[in-house]
């Protein structure tokens, strides 16, 4: 069953603001982050007509790359794309690039002049953004430099500054170390000015979550312990540890995707109604749930979470090496490349539902999905036909890899005999809307431009999802358990499927 497609544009209410006046300075621009996700955006809004008139791109790094050398990079990422010739120009025309040391004064000292003469030539009177696609341990030195350069604003002086900063996760790598990143940041930024990317959170599927939750009036009275049996909140990949095998393996998933991606999204789907749909009113529900969320303790992380490593196995007939196998990873190494969880939140509205969590590498396949699994009928009108057992009706959010929303309900099937049948009511972004949905670094950078904060993480929702993560971080670390090894790509895991059962439920399927 489908969803009907838009007839017309008059049953649909839009809002979009222009970004005002910026420039963008990207640190690391020679990286993966850079060419794969941000420069096409930054396309793609440009050629929308999103982006301000005098808008400019610098690209900062150690690698010596000439203006031209810089836009030859960005022509072959966009010729990749198909993209127009005459709009691929006039975007690399926007393109500039300067190289050296970030510990270099001198190199902060070229970055003021650069970017006072292109606020000149682009007749440009906006904010400067400072994009840190650089690795983390580069941010002190960066904001330290540009502190020092005159480039940003303090505490104090932060009503003066219009200049942003954008960083990507990781945040830390624990309670303390997220917090000396968040006393750095301040150092030189005004919380107001601090872009903390997730870019789950700029994904139209995971934003969806909002709109379905606080714009139809049918779900929120039934958004509850009365109705609602468990959440499920998956996160799997196929993939291996590719290329990040060396940065992974000091991170694991915990680190990786349940302290950020994971418990955004259990955020959201828990959250009370914001009082506006605006940026702190937002984010001040998300801290509020997860400040609810039952604290992890020695006497309960092994009740609550199960932790395992890929080891070999087969895909479409080919090996696959197993974790410890893997380029750069220790060869006793422990890290887990798999997470379940059990998760209650302690309110009034959730109380005794379980949020069950997973996440994992070399999974089956690649599936992000928020299930919600309503409870069940009390009582079947049909046992007298020897139909007992009705299916629970399942709300499901995918967010990857196709963006869609369906529901399933029982039906009876055609015919004499008395069939009941489970249906799935779709809503395929792609198939309704007739375009795939916008790459989420799009709406994530339009949104720092215009200075919308909401789809980006405060410091109070980091320092939280950091002390709830800690202390099973140190469990596991003093423990001598080690994470149970899984066949690569194959389900059906046996500890997986045993750590659910236990309560009478079951995975949904991968
Ligand atoms: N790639 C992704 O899809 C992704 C996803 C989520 C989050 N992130 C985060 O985004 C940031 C950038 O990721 P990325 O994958 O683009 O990183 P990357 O490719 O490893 O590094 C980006 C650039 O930083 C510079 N760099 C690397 N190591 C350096 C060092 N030790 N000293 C000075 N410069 C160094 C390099 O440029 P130069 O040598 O030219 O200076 C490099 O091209 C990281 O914080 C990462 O955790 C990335």
């Amino acid at each position: 069953m489908k969803i009907s497609t838009l007839a017309d544009s008059s049953d649909q209410q839009c809002y979009e603001k222009k970004a005002p006046e910026n420039a963008l300075v990207i640190f690391g621009a020679s990286g993966d982050l850079t060419q794969r996700k941000l420069l096409g955006s930054l396309y793609e809004l440009f050629v929308r007509k999103l982006l301000p008139g005098g808008f400019f791109v610098i690209g900062c790094g150690r690698t010596e790359l000439s203006d031209d050398g810089f836009r030859a990079k960005a022509r072959q990422l966009l010729g990749d794309r198909k993209a127009d010739q005459d709009d691929v120009n006039r975007f690399c025309d926007r393109l500039h690039y300067i190289s050296g040391q970030y510990d270099d004064t001198r190199f902060y000292d070229t970055l003021r002049e650069k970017l006072s003469q292109f606020d000149q030539k682009y007749s440009m009177h906006g904010s400067h953004i400072f994009y840190l696609a650089v690795p983390p341990q580069l941010f002190g030195t960066i904001i330290d430099g540009l502190g020092q350069a005159g480039l940003t604003c303090g505490e104090k002086e932060a009503h003066l500054c219009r200049s942003r900063l954008v960083i990507e996760k990781p945040f830390g790598h624990d309670l303390d170390s997220a917090r000396q990143l968040n006393d750095k940041l301040h150092e030189h930024f005004n919380e107001a000015q601090i872009y903390r990317i997730d870019h789950y959170l700029g994904k139209e599927t995971v934003q969806n979550i909002l709109m379905f939750r606080f714009a139809n009036s049918i779900f929120e009275p039934i958004w509850n312990r009365n109705y609602i049996d468990h959440v499920q909140v998956t996160i799997a990949e196929s993939l291996g540890v590719e290329h990040r095998a060396g940065y992974y393996d000091k991170t694991g998933a915990l680190r990786d995707m349940f302290q950020n991606h994971l418990l955004q999204i259990l955020a959201l789907v828990g959250m009370e109604p914001p009082v506006s749909f605006s940026a702190d009113p937002i984010r001040d529900e998300k801290v509020k749930l997860l400040g609810a969320v039952r604290p992890f303790n020695a006497d309960n992380i092994d009740k609550l979470l199960l932790r395992g490593q890929y080891g070999p196995g087969k895909l479409n007939g080919k090996n696959l090496a197993g974790y410890r196998d893997e380029q750069a990873v220790a060869e006793n190494s422990n890290t887990e490349t798999f997470v379940a969880a059990k998760l209650f939140i302690d309110n009034w509205r959730w109380h005794g539902v379980p949020f069950y969590v997973r996440t994992g590498k070399r999974l089956p396949r690649k599936l992000t999905e928020v299930a919600i699994t309503f409870k069940k009928v009390p009582y079947s009108l049909f046992a007298t036909a020897g139909i007992e057992n009705l299916p629970a009706n399942v709300l499901v959010f995918q967010i990857q890899p196709d963006e869609k929303i369906s529901l399933s309900f029982q039906a009876k099937s055609p015919g004499s005999k008395l069939c009941i049948k489970t249906l799935d009511m779709d809503f395929d972004y792609e198939e309704v809307f007739q375009q795939t949905a916008p790459e989420a670094y799009q709406r994530l950078l339009l949104d720092c431009m215009i200075g919308d904060q909401t789809l980006f993480n405060r410091q109070d929702d980091v320092e939280l999802a950091w002390k709830l993560v800690t202390p099973i971080l140190e469990h596991w670390h003093s423990s001598n358990d080690t994470p149970f090894v899984y066949p690569a790509c194959q389900g059906n895991l046996k500890p997986v499927d045993d750590f659910i059962s236990q309560d009478g439920r079951s995975w949904r399927s991968l």
